[in-house]
């Protein structure tokens, strides 16, 4: 795109400011700038046009969805492990870290699994889930192939810091990087943000995009050829969580099921969390905020919370089935965040509070898109220490406490 072409498009677009700058900038940078221009997706205006007027997309009909309960898991695991080992020692199952995140709340300037959470020794948050999965590893007498998503921000960094640490005993061999798309970031009157003066502010496109940009970076064609039949996606925050669990990946097989959820029991009924439903007679998920209070206080027979099984951002999903999805659209997000950018007179801003809206697709979309979801839940205080912020509710000190009580030193 030359220069005239991306002006045009700017001006039919309402935002010619991205062109402020360019006279002053080195060749290089004109080329970057008109680049990221031509790259520009309009959809995404018009997203954030129609964002607060409609707000999110309207929802189907909602119906609870129950899970195989922990007791049942118990009474079963022989079973189900016995089945889930050997699909992993027949290479079927692959895990994905999605690590592309900025996880700004943490408020940390590398890569959240750079982040040390421990006491008296280091213990970084790539290495805790790197010993959980181990302990599977150990078990199966096999690695499981695991990919991790970047993004262009934390790609180099979380790199060189897995070769730094030796992969924590992970064999490299079995550790495929890849990394997601990025979208740009607006102010709230939608004028798109730069960062530098011949730059875009851009940020990762959401944790949704994952299988496409797998696709993107040539591994489907690794997967085919290594007979990965099922993907466990996992976020990097949560320290203790089961990867490529045994349990959970015989037990979803054996139930027929098309992909697999780790849930936990809601700890009350207001909990900010998303639920697993039915949502026209395929699983999803209802935000906290969608809910009516009818359906947040609605209960079983048995007494048990109707809407009571909260996600985990870990699932069991079928390569076929994502392969045949490739090319469908999931919804697009709007969320304020803080990005940094450049001001009028070219200063640079760093906000202290969210100051802009970025452009996300969601992993937790994809539930709806198959045909059936497992529903297995798990014991949260066995399973559940995400770290989203420094202190307080899902924070660095809760987490601290939670690998502590099992038994984890830190
Ligand atoms: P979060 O929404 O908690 O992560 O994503 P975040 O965006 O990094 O955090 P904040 O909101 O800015 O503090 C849950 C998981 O999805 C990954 C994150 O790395 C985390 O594992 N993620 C999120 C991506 O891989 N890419 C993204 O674009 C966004």
């Amino acid at each position: 795109m030359n220069f005239n072409e991306a002006k045009a498009k700017l001006e039919a677009l309402g935002q010619s400011h991205l062109l402020r700058w360019y006279d002053e900038l080195g060749d290089m940078e004109q080329e970057a700038l008109l680049a990221q221009i031509d790259a520009l997706d309009p959809s995404l205006l018009e997203v954030f046009a129609k964002y607060g007027a409609d707000g999110e997309a309207q929802r189907g009909k909602l119906e609870p969805l129950g899970a195989l309960t922990i007791g049942e898991i118990e009474e079963n695991r022989e079973r189900f492990e016995t089945a889930g080992l050997e699909a992993i020692r027949q290479g079927k199952i692959g895990a994905v870290l999605l690590a592309g995140g900025m996880g700004t709340r943490l408020g940390f300037d590398k890569p959240k699994g750079m982040y040390n959470i421990g006491k008296t020794h280091p213990l970084y948050i790539f290495e805790c889930l790197i010993r959980n999965l181990m302990e599977v590893v150990d078990k199966a007498g096999t690695f499981v192939p695991l990919f991790i998503m970047t993004s262009e921000k934390n790609d180099e960094d979380t790199r060189e810091f897995f070769e730094e640490q030796k992969y924590f005993g992970y064999n490299p061999e079995y550790v495929h990087f890849f990394v997601q798309d990025m979208a740009p970031a607006v102010d709230p009157d939608g004028k798109i943000l730069l960062e530098e003066k011949g730059r875009i502010a851009t940020s990762p496109n959401g944790n949704g995009g994952w299988f496409s940009s797998m696709a993107k970076a040539g591994l489907l064609g690794f997967l085919q050829r290594e007979g990965i039949e099922w993907l466990n996606i996992f976020a990097v925050d949560n320290v203790l969580q089961r990867i490529a669990d045994p349990c959970f990946v015989g037990a979803t097989l054996l139930s027929g099921s098309e992909s697999g959820a780790k849930v936990v029991a809601k700890a009350d009924p207001q909990e900010r969390v998303g639920v697993l439903c039915l949502e026209d007679g395929a699983p999803s998920i209802v935000e906290y905020y969608e809910m009516t209070e009818e359906m947040i206080t609605r209960r079983e027979p048995d007494g048990r919370l109707s809407y009571n099984f909260g996600v985990i951002l870990n699932y069991l999903f079928r390569t076929d089935r994502l392969t045949e999805l490739l090319g469908s659209s999931l919804q697009t997000h709007v969320v304020n965040k803080k990005v940094p950018f450049i001001d009028e007179t070219g200063s640079l801003v760093k906000p202290t509070e969210p100051n802009a809206y970025k452009f996300e697709t969601l992993v937790l979309d994809m539930v709806h898109q198959q045909r059936s979801c497992l529903s297995y839940e798990v014991e949260r205080d066995k399973e559940f220490a995400p770290i989203k912020n420094p202190d307080g509710v899902d924070s660095v000190v809760s987490a601290q406490g939670l690998l502590e009580a099992n038994g984890v030193v830190l």
